[in-house]
């Protein structure tokens, strides 16, 4: 039965990944290789089913704000990062307003602005500058009606990285039409060798949102958060009350420990990240037909298939006869790029890279 109110997906890069017919060797995710509980002893004891968390496990919000210099009432936990986007955005957003997002960008931002009855519009952030963020693109996109901004750092698909700069640009923009910047930092924590201090550290125009599912290999425990001001963060509380209430106890106890072991489990992701960034490095090196931006950590790549410009039918062609599977630009509407998960196996991700050059070599030729 249709219905003309709901579409067939609020976002078809979501939809798609949860569906798709996946490759033997499957590089179109973008977790975190899973840590074991045997990776985390003592967890299992740490674990309770009963207990009250009315506004986030205690010990988890306390251990949320230590980690990221921040007060209690700056933090909000949430259902993963999923969770902590869809309170902000509904925090700040009633209908008829306008979202900016960015493209290409993650689906499920604009997704659910529009299901909150938001106007959504998009500012690119092109390849020819490398995917970088222009603080005057988004200058010229937002309206007196804008009441967020959203942006992923690192940049979900590229691995781009926002400087400082450019996020005060954005912020001074937002500050302009009494708007928020709400920053996806789900892959900045293991990112290299760049500031990841959270955008909500900036100033009380944005909004920082992430989980344990990226950077930590948790994605399972569906643990998130957001940092902002107080009073955004007493919204978002608010809002839970209506969306699902409280946090799961399990998980928000397994979250708390696993801040008590967060060094750990970084040094667990980089590890697994940067040998496998390695890995992909080498592979686009020795390929003419690729190029692509050094991602600054994360766990995904968007190579540009060169001379292409709708790389779905080699995707499909890849997956069909080599049994290899990445995610098309088409998606993240940026057809000649596809993007490839960096976080995985290792021995998948060498696999699955031989098998990608047999593809592009038999494809072309
Ligand atoms: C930019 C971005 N934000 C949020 C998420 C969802 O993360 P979580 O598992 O914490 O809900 C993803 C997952 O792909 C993502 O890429």
């Amino acid at each position: 039965m249709t219905d003309a109110r709901f579409p067939d997906t609020w976002a078809p890069y979501m939809t798609w990944a949860k569906h798709q017919r996946k490759a033997r060797w499957d590089l179109t995710g973008s977790n975190l290789l899973p840590c074991a509980m045997e990776e985390m002893p003592g967890a299992r004891d740490a674990m309770e089913l009963y207990g009250r968390n009315d506004d986030g496990w205690p010990p988890l919000v306390e251990a949320v704000a230590q980690r990221f210099g921040v007060t209690t009432e700056e933090v909000a936990t949430a259902t993963g990062g999923s969770g902590a986007n869809f309170l902000a955005f509904a925090a700040l957003v009633r209908p008829g307003d306008h979202v900016l997002v960015e493209s290409p960008g993650y689906d499920p931002h604009g997704g659910a602005a529009r299901f909150l009855g938001a106007e959504v519009t998009t500012f690119q952030r092109r390849w020819k500058d490398r995917f970088r963020l222009d603080p005057e693109a988004v200058a010229r996109a937002v309206t007196p009606r804008t009441r967020a901004i959203v942006i992923t750092n690192l940049h979900n698909p590229s691995g781009a990285y926002a400087s400082r700069a450019d996020l005060e640009a954005i912020g001074a923009v937002a500050r302009s039409v009494d708007a928020k910047v709400v920053v996806d930092e789900v892959y900045l924590d293991a990112s290299f060798g760049v500031d990841s201090t959270p955008a909500a550290r900036l100033g009380p125009e944005f909004i920082s949102t992430s989980s344990l599912t990226k950077s930590y290999g948790l994605a399972g425990v569906r643990v998130g958060w957001l940092l902002a001001d107080p009073d955004t963060i007493e919204r978002c509380l608010r809002v839970r009350d209506v969306v699902d209430a409280v946090g799961s106890i399990p998980s928000e106890t397994i979250g708390a420990f696993a801040f008590q072991h967060l060094d750990r489990l970084l040094d667990r992701a980089r590890t697994i990240l940067q040998a496998n960034h390695r890995l992909m490095g080498a592979f686009v090196e020795g390929r003419k037909e690729l190029d692509w931006l050094v991602p600054a950590g994360g766990g995904v790549a968007f190579p540009r298939l060169l001379g292409v410009d709708d790389v779905s039918d080699f995707v499909e062609w890849a997956r069909r006869h080599h049994d290899v599977g990445v995610t098309p630009g088409s998606l993240f509407d940026t057809p000649a790029h596809f993007r490839v998960a960096l976080a995985g196996e290792r021995s998948v991700l060498e696999t699955g890279l031989q098998l990608l050059g047999q593809a592009l070599d038999d494809w072309g030729g």
